[in-house]
């Protein structure tokens, strides 16, 4: 027996089933490479869902994970730790220019950042009554209760509720509806700059920069969630830094790609909302530790040094007009191409097998994902080389021309 399949029979004993993993066991991976436990070599555009920014063991990050773990991993936030504080003042001085609280992934982030708009209402603002929140048909938030109840798609709520009630959900970048749904009631408005999990959707050109001016008007707080479009991925540090610059949102969650693979979330959020939150009103143990900072820290450096946000920019280009491509060639197949940056989907035809497609492309050495149900997505390293998308699109090409059907 290989020891992959010894490996997939424990995983089937002792596992919970609330995933659905395909059969491969990976051991290691360099840059866009993996292995698994018997050797075979994959090409990983998928980067643990959006994830491994600067690809899988980069020497720096390596480097300074592995000298952290060496010196002190955690003391706590009843204490200081200096990493914390550096990551701290790079993130703000680089986004909305406040504050940042740290915690362990995209949904606790989340979480953090409708607490504190909620306590900045009743206790800065003076506003208790305003408790909704706005949020997104088609979003993702992630799977506490509290994001699942602002994440606008019911396959991921169905047999968790009742959910979190105070709760308005309008079509995504539907400036109308929101027009309507935001009234003195409202708390915040939630959304995502490019919606991932609902499938690579970007809103028309001006979209945030409405929403931003009609939170404003209606004394509303923007929330964006750049858990996935964060740390670089759509050819920018923050996905509303290129639209919303002059004038940005009120606070935004972040995660994934933020410590390249170690966890950790953060929101980062303005000076007046960084008021809600006084001592003892939230909390996170592991939040902004010495091991987390430090590989947080790391992954900025290699983002900034190799220049990772505009390599993101123009490969994520050059990714696009690879993936029209395949839209021209198979317009039966594959209906349309869109994203932002590095973070690009294809989108199937509905009598497309798409997760049969994503599988048939893993059988042949590359990993890609599913989005939205029928979208391929491409979420590779930010590292990754114009000869490896070539090599993805190219086995996605071979796949497209005798594909799985639904
Ligand atoms: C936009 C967005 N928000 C939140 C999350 C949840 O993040 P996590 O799984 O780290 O809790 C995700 C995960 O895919 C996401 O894409």
């Amino acid at each position: 027996m290989s020891e992959e399949r010894g490996l997939l029979e424990a995983a089937e004993r002792y596992l919970t089933r609330n995933y659905r993993p395909a059969p491969v066991v990976f051991a290691r991976g360099r840059g866009c490479e993996l292995w698994d436990v018997d050797g075979r070599r994959y090409l990983d555009l998928c980067a643990g869902i959006a994830v491994c920014v600067v690809g899988h063991s980069h020497p720096v990050v390596t480097e300074a994970i592995a000298r952290q773990a060496g010196t002190l991993v955690h003391v706590s936030n009843l204490f200081h730790n200096p990493l914390q504080i550096e990551l701290a003042s790079k993130l703000c001085s680089r986004s909305l220019g406040g504050r940042a609280f740290f915690c362990n992934s995209g949904a606790e982030a989340n979480e953090a950042l409708l607490k504190i708009a909620r306590r900045t209402m009743q206790k800065v603002r003076g506003r208790p009554e305003r408790v909704e929140i706005v949020a997104m048909l088609g979003s993702f938030h992630g799977r506490t209760i509290g994001a699942l109840s602002v994440t606008g798609q019911a396959k991921y709520r169905d047999g968790f509720g009742p959910l979190w009630q105070p709760v308005k959900f309008v079509p995504y970048a539907d400036l109308g509806a929101l027009e309507a749904a935001v009234s003195d009631r409202t708390c915040a408005v939630l959304l995502e700059p490019l919606q991932g999990e609902g499938g690579i959707v970007v809103p028309p050109p001006g979209t945030l920069r409405a929403i931003r001016e009609l939170c404003t008007n209606r004394g509303a707080l923007m929330l964006l969630d750049e858990v996935q479009t964060g740390m670089g991925r759509t050819g920018s540090l923050f996905a509303y830094q290129r639209s919303l610059a002059d004038d940005p949102p009120d606070g935004l969650s972040v995660a994934k790609g933020l410590a390249g693979g170690v966890p950790m979330g953060a929101i980062l959020v303005t000076e007046e909302l960084a008021r809600g939150f006084e001592p003892g009103t939230h909390a996170s143990t592991f939040g902004g530790n010495l091991l987390a900072s430090a590989a947080a820290l790391a992954t900025l450096e290699v983002i900034d040094r190799e220049r990772l946000c505009e390599r993101a920019g123009s490969l994520g280009e050059r990714l696009r007009v690879a993936l029209e491509g395949l839209v021209a060639e198979r317009p039966a197949v594959a209906v349309a191409a869109r994203g932002e940056g590095l973070l690009q989907g294809l989108v199937m035809d509905p009598a497309i097998d798409t997760p049969a497609v994503v599988a048939a492309c893993r059988e042949k050495g590359v990993l890609l994902s599913v989005a939205g149900g029928n979208v391929v997505r491409f979420s590779p390293p930010l590292v990754v080389t114009e000869a490896e998308l070539d090599e993805g699109v190219g086995v996605l090409r071979q796949v497209l021309a005798s594909p799985p059907r639904v």
